[in-house]
């Protein structure tokens, strides 16, 4: 996969890479905000170390609003926010013995150990739950916060102290300030019990018991939480006001002195073999725990060591995950049914005989595009291995070929959309490279009725206009009886209800009443001012997420200026290199802005709604680090730390660390024996520092 990487022009790989971005923000927000993942953990693990390739070979697509810098998705508004005063972080993952090796391998370049030091792990379940931080000041717990997307989460306090596992007040000699944190999560006894009672009720049950876990947390009345038997392990910890222990294992130790609940298949090994031989046995022991794991944790002992090894992106570089094969299971392939999504992608997806899982029934399974269904052969009738791993809409790994019907015929790909328009459907060539695109896309764009609705449903998403009251249900049913066909046509609603327009008005419509169609034109009044962010990012622009939003509304400040940019974005010129200059903006997502503004109907539609709408100025964000945004190169020997560490600690203040000098390097920090680097950046001027003066600067 890299040597293939490597050889995709820096176009390919950008487009490639904005492709998955946006598929991955799209899946994290599935994942984290909604406990409704679309995709195995398996083939999003897959997605993201594909971009994490992508962005090795190409450093510059490395962007600040990667997702490989950020976890799971903001918090969903329904509870207050808490910002945790040590981020939550995610775990990098090893699949492979080799991974494993090689995780050792870089800690001992990183610490400059030979092979013969010793380097302790420790080696845990990993459990497949939610975590949550539990904040305790003078022993008594403060706040109880989920994950959130690692640096605010959500208060749950009050759900939280429902667990019979989580103390409200700890004895003995307790710090003043002790963040534990841990897995939240449901046994399987538990979560079967949980759904019979949920179908007896008449309400759905839930897909797996980390998504039941999930979903019992977050309830708004922590009363309902306190009937879900909900569970905690602790393994680890945010701010501490004096350190638990000097390795990972006296921490954990204490923690459980303390009164908490930590796993007892936590082992500490003095090498690789003993976490092989440690992951072996969970992965036999897996079905009788009682509970779901999805691998193992491994963690360097030594908390000095940790300290010293410190964090890349979204992950500490002294811990990984190890993770187990997902679960498999045969079944019958009943059709393939087309979905259209906002940007009018068709997405095929296999409807299954359902089947049981890993204790999962599963009646669903992604297929991706055409090449992969033409790939693996699948046709409708056939036997299929499906494979679930913990969660989400499974895959088909296999077809069972041996035993197709005879005259299975292969599958069709539709040559158009499946909307009533039936609009051709193509898969784009990109101009600059030949290559065909995957994804097979509907033309119709703003004419296909199904892409029109999905639009509608992203402009009126939490990320987007976030109206109360008007979720993708009610937009789906106001758009099929035509009287929201565009995003200006929800601010006329309600003075159209008013003047008898609709028969019958929307309040003595069902699921409606006088109360919450009054509820629902209050919520709608309360968006006619918004955030230039939040606007920008609800028109939907192809490659324009949340992120991009926010740097362009940022960049821009008020509309008026984006607009007037984003109208000359389309040809050469000064406003298109301007926006192209805009750190973390690339060719794709400049192009797609281009393609928006020229289009007349999107113009047309805009005018429209800025005729209801006012959308607010951003406001201009100061960063406090002294080497934020700055471009640095490191070059001679380094003696105060090793080349990564420098590198890491620039990166974690906001610089961009650069392989070679140019002039739009900064700072040259130049060790002993700087050479070629140092000669250039004198010729140009650039800013030199020693070590010493580079330590000064940031602060040491
Ligand atoms: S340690 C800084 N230990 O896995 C590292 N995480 O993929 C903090 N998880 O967010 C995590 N079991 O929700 C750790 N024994 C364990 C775990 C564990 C499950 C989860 C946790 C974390 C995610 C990372």
């Amino acid at each position: 996969m890299i040597s293939e990487i490597e050889n995709l022009s820096p176009d390919a790989a950008a487009a490639e890479h904005a492709r998955l971005a946006e598929e991955i923000a799209a899946h994290d927000r599935a994942y984290y905000a909604e406990d409704a993942p679309v995709i195995s953990d398996a083939e999003y693990d897959a997605l993201r170390a594909r971009l994490e390739a992508l962005e090795a070979a190409f450093p510059e697509l490395a962007r600040v609003d990667s997702p490989t810098r950020t976890i799971g998705a903001k918090p969903s508004g329904k509870f207050s926010e808490v910002r945790h005063a040590v981020p939550m972080l995610s775990l990098g993952n090893a699949f492979t013995e080799e991974d494993v090796r090689d995780f050792d391998a870089r800690i001992r370049r990183f610490l400059r150990l030979s092979e013969s030091d010793e380097l302790a792990f420790t080696a845990e379940p990993k459990i497949d739950g939610l975590s949550a931080s539990l904040r305790y000041e003078k022993g008594v717990l403060v706040t109880g916060a989920t994950r959130g997307d690692g640096q605010m989460g959500e208060n749950v306090t009050e759900n939280l102290k429902t667990l019979g596992e989580i103390p409200h007040r700890l004895e003995g000699n307790v710090p003043d300030v002790l963040e534990v944190r841990g897995e939240v999560y449901l046994s399987h006894a538990d979560f079967a019990k949980l759904n019979e009672a949920q179908e007896a009720a008449g309400k759905p049950a839930y897909k797996n018991p980390r998504n039941a876990a999930a979903g019992s947390l977050r309830q708004i009345d922590p009363a309902v939480t306190a009937t879900r038997p909900l569970r905690f392990f602790a393994y680890t910890w945010g701010e501490l006001s004096q350190p638990l222990g000097a390795t990972q294992s006296e921490a954990v130790e204490r923690l459980a002195a303390l009164g908490f609940t930590t796993n007892p298949d936590m082992v500490r090994c003095d090498g690789v073999e003993g976490l092989l031989a440690h992951y072996r046995s969970l992965e036999e022991r897996r079905a009788g725990l009682g509970y779901d794991i999805d691998g193992v944790v491994y963690k360097v002992d030594r908390l000095d060591w940790q300290e010293r090894l410190g964090f890349v992106a979204r992950a500490p570089r002294w811990a990984i995950a190890h993770k187990f094969s997902p679960e498999k299971a045969v079944t019958k392939l009943n059709a393939i049914e087309i979905q259209v999504g906002r940007t009018g992608a068709l997405t095929p997806v296999a409807k299954l005989e359902p089947v049981t899982v890993g204790g999962v029934v599963v009646s669903n399974a992604t297929l991706h595009n055409e090449d992969e269904i033409a790939r693996k052969d699948i046709r409708v009738g056939d036997w299929v291995v499906v494979q679930r791993a913990g969660d989400v809409i499974p895959q088909i790994v296999e077809v069972l070929k041996d035993r197709r019907e005879p005259g299975a015929e292969p599958f069709a790909f539709p040559k158009t959309c499946p909307c009533p328009l039936q609009t051709p459907a193509e898969r784009e060539v990109n101009p600059k490279t030949g290559e065909v695109n995957a994804v097979t896309r509907c033309t119709g764009e703003f004419a296909c009725p199904y892409q029109r609705k999905e639009h509608l449903k992203h402009f009126v998403a939490r990320k987007a206009f976030d109206i109360e009251g008007l979720g993708e249900k009610q937009v789906e049913a106001f758009y099929e009886e035509g009287i929201v066909k565009e995003p200006a046509d929800i601010f006329t609603l309600a003075s159209r209800n008013a003047s008898g327009a609709f028969i019958p008005p929307i309040a003595e419509r069902e699921g409606w009443g006088e109360k919450s169609a009054t509820n629902l034109f209050d919520a709608i009044e309360a968006r006619r001012t918004i955030a230039l962010a939040r606007f920008i990012n609800a028109l939907g622009i192809r490659h324009v997420g949340e992120e991009t939003s926010r740097l362009l509304a940022r960049t821009y400040g008020s509309w008026a200026a984006f607009h007037e940019a984003a109208i000359a974005a389309g040809e050469e010129g000064e406003a298109r290199e301007a926006m192209l200059g805009v750190d973390g903006l690339g060719d794709t997502a400049v192009d797609a802005i281009g393609r928006f503004f020229a289009e007349d109907h999107n113009l047309a539609a805009l005018d429209r709604l800025l005729a209801e709408v006012t959308v607010e100025d951003a406001e201009a964000v100061a960063t406090d680090s002294p080497v934020a945004g700055k471009t640095v190169v490191f070059t001679g020997s380094l003696e105060r730390f090793t080349r990564d560490e420098a590198k890491a600690r620039a990166q974690s203040l906001g610089a961009k660390v650069a392989g070679s000098v140019s002039a739009k390097t900064d700072y040259l920090i130049a060790g002993p024996g700087a050479g070629s680097k140092l000669k250039k950046a004198t010729e140009l001027g650039v800013t030199t520092l020693t070590e010493d003066e580079w330590l000064a600067l940031i602060g040491g």
